[in-house]
């Protein structure tokens, strides 16, 4: 039995989560993609595993299967490799009537989502998401991109996929430093959205249960289905990602992207609860929970060096960038900052 969220945005969609799901993903991938082949993007760290298995099911439900394969990890998020991948596309011969399907975590879905919105003007796309973080975020809502030199995320485009299957059964052979990645993020709903949920996660078993991605998915619906483009609600999602998005570009993507935005929900919170907007005890808890996961939740980078970074972030407009800020657990507040403003705040949660 699975549970499904749907998802209504520029296009309707289900989110399903529940276990085995991928041995009938070609069936799925089918009823809402037609076409006669499909391209698993995958890395070569979660192909090995699982390619397979979802090429099997796509063969059975009729396609020709195509496999790309990318090293695994955010260094693999280039242009370079969009570029190799649509090339591939046309030379395989897929049309737009045909289907990209994403088999791995954030770095695969981004990649690949950016590859089928733009070869041959969009294509069919299917999110298989195999991480925690992929399962509660990055698979869901549209947000395809690949980074560039200058920074994280710079070139992409909004292109919602046709289904998710999030097959938890996956979930059960991630590295611990890749589950703990995802725990920030379910962390991270519970502080925007939901005191209960904030609750749930106290016994770190919860968080990778069906229960719990699917709360973090609904949340993601709503935000999404209130501002698909991210120009409004959608924002809270950003709680801790700009001054995590700094602790990543200044570690040179050496410290994970879960790991960064935990470092920047508890800096973001202890500045929230200095400044009296939020309840010291409420900040002490969002800092303990997160250390329950083994998350990091300090970074000796100084206050200067990561408030020049934040001013890069492409979040940023014109003089000034907003900020997810607690106001209690399960209720953030989107605060536009004066990027001279940002030193001192950031000061303020080290
Ligand atoms: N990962 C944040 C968003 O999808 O808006």
């Amino acid at each position: 039995m699975s549970r499904t969220v749907t998802v209504h945005a520029s296009g309707t969609y289900e989110v399903r989560i529940g276990r085995g799901l991928l041995a009938d993903a070609g069936k799925e991938i089918r009823a809402v993609c037609g076409g006669s082949a499909a391209c698993v993007v995958t890395d070569d760290r979660v192909g090995p595993l699982y390619a397979d298995g979802v090429e099997r099911s796509l063969a059975a439900a009729g396609y020709r299967v195509e496999r790309f394969t990318i090293p695994n990890g955010e260094a693999s998020k280039t242009p370079e490799n969009v570029l190799a991948l649509v090339r591939f596309l046309a030379q395989k011969g897929l049309t737009r009537s045909d289907a990209v399907v994403a088999l791995g975590g954030g770095v695969v879905g981004d990649l690949a989502g950016f590859a089928a919105a733009t070869y041959r003007r969009g294509l069919g796309f299917v999110q298989l998401p195999t991480s925690l973080l992929a399962a509660v975020d990055s698979s869901v809502g549209g947000k395809t991109a690949v980074d560039l030199p200058e920074g994280k995320n710079l070139w992409g485009a909004f292109y919602q996929p046709k289904l998710v299957l999030c097959d938890c059964d996956t979930l059960a052979t991630l590295d611990p430093a890749v589950l703990r990645d995802g725990c920030a993020e379910v962390v991270k709903y519970g502080v925007i959205r939901d005191a209960a949920l904030f609750e749930l996660l106290r016994d770190p078993a919860a968080a990778a249960s069906e229960e719990v991605i699917e709360r973090c998915v609904s949340i993601k619906r709503d935000l999404v289905e209130l501002d698909e483009r991210d120009e409004g609600p959608r924002k809270l999602l950003n709680l801790g990602h700009t001054v995590g998005h700094a602790v990543e570009l200044l570690s040179g993507y050496t410290v994970t992207h879960g790991s960064a935005v935990a470092i920047g929900m508890a800096v973001v919170a202890k500045a929230a609860a200095k400044r009296g907007l939020l309840d010291a005890a409420e900040a002490e808890k969002i800092v303990t929970l997160l250390r329950t996961y083994g998350l990091p939740t300090e970074t000796s980078y100084p206050a200067e060096s990561l408030a020049r970074a934040m001013a890069g972030d492409k979040k940023r407009s014109g003089s000034s960038i907003d900020l997810i800020v607690p106001r209690r657990i399960g209720d953030c507040a989107i605060v536009p900052t004066a990027v001279t403003e940002l030193e001192a705040l950031v000061r303020d949660g080290l």
